[in-house]
């Protein structure tokens, strides 16, 4: 029996994923398995950190313990290979508020920017704020999963409007961990065109056995100097409601205009308790983090096998990373608008819209996997019931 075994009551903790789904999807009794946290407790250690500071009861100004940098410098040495220095962190209230600041310091009016669809769709937000234009990189699928078109890459980063990159690795939705030799081609297309390379790293630490990921900035000097690294605890250990992120930026010139840009949103200091948990989680979350991935590996089998055996018009991505399953419904001959309606309202499944990530997504929808063995099989009962009720 693993620890994830248990059954987390999550309704009624105001919780996003649960408390809102009808609303959101506007069908009743909907099964939530859309936005990417999990149906898990964190870590014992993190709560008991958590409790240990709250009953000390004064939560004033705060600053960064140099406990919580030691943390977040020896989890990427130790898990990635990375070694980083304390003047390259920079501290975020989570990796959204990264990206929309990268984006801010560093294009300006009639600047475009690069991302590889389908991809997740805030990386759109983030560029639309500014009243920039996003150019698409579409990834191509192969029968071995999703493939970068470098010759479509460079010609798009070789247009000078082009002068920033969010590059997602691990990538969601397609579930890819980049190999060395992607990354390498990546950073030196961005370096020899000029353009910034922007990496959300936030689902680095959950990676399937026999893939590894490799941090972007980690590959040479010249990469180290072009890049920002977004990173969070986050994701791995479901601390989302904690806000606590980081960027981190070797090249001191984009640090100092990246933490220019932060300024001017008045974020000075970390959440109290999203230090303690980072903290706690990246001493003492590594045992737990290799539970969890088993996990979700065997969710994933369980739902790879169950689809192949009983629904097999419904065909996922087998994922190297990440616990977002890309499923194609391609089969069921349906438009977004249609495969949504049906979604929702027939098999009352909530699921991640393929053509929210936009071009490539459409006849997809996302399945989040990090939940209850007995949710993932309700799941995908209802899609069974309602795809064979056509
Ligand atoms: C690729 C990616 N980046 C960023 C985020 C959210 O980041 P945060 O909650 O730290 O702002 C998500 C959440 O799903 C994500 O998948």
């Amino acid at each position: 029996m693993s620890r994830f075994d248990k059954k987390l009551e999550r309704r009624g903790t105001d919780c996003m994923k649960w408390d809102v789904v009808d609303k959101a999807f506007e069908a009743e009794g909907i099964i939530p398995m859309w936005v990417a946290d999990m149906d898990f407790e964190t870590p014992r250690a993190v709560t008991d950190a958590i409790i240990r500071r709250a009953t000390h009861g004064a939560f004033g100004y705060n600053v960064v313990p140099q406990s919580y940098y030691d943390a977040l410098i020896n989890w990427l040495k130790r898990r990635h290979g990375w070694e980083i220095r304390k003047e390259w962190i920079a501290y975020t209230p989570g990796v959204i508020p990264a990206l929309y600041w990268a984006v801010g310091a560093f294009t300006k009016p009639g600047d475009k920017v690069l991302v590889q669809s389908p991809v997740y769709y805030v990386f759109y937000n983030a560029i639309s704020v500014w009243n920039r234009e996003a150019v698409c990189n579409q990834l191509v699928q192969t029968e071995d999963g999703y493939r970068i078109d470098f010759a479509d890459l460079e010609e798009k980063l070789s247009d000078p409007a082009v002068t920033l990159m969010i590059f997602c690795s691990p990538h969601n939705p397609v579930g890819r961990v980049w190999t060395r030799e992607e990354l390498e081609k990546v950073s030196q297309l961005c370096v020899k065109h000029n353009v910034l390379l922007v990496a959300d790293e936030i689902h680095s630490d959950l990676v399937f056995r026999g893939h590894k990921h490799i941090p972007i900035a980690s590959i040479s000097e010249e990469a180290a100097n072009n890049t920002i690294v977004c990173v969070a605890p986050s994701k791995t250990f479901n601390l989302a409601g904690l806000a606590t992120a980081n960027a981190i930026i070797p090249n001191k010139k984009i640090y100092d205009a990246f933490c220019a840009e932060r300024r001017k949103s008045a974020i000075h200091t970390p959440d109290i308790f999203g230090m303690i948990a980072l903290e706690a989680a990246y001493d003492h979350g590594e045992e737990w983090l290799e539970d969890l991935i088993d996990y979700l590996q065997a969710n994933y089998d369980y739902l790879e096998s169950w689809l192949a055996e009983n629904l097999p018009q419904v065909k996922p991505l087998r994922p190297e990373g990440t616990y977002l399953i890309w499923l194609d419904f391609k089969s069921l001959g349906m438009s977004s608008e249609e495969l949504k309606t049906f979604l929702n309202t027939k098999a009352r499944v909530a699921l991640d819209q393929g053509y929210w990530f936009g071009k490539g997504g459409e006849g997809f929808a996302r399945m989040n996997i990090a939940c209850h063995r007995s949710t993932l099989e309700e799941g995908l009962a209802r899609l069974k019931g309602a795809i064979d009720a056509l």
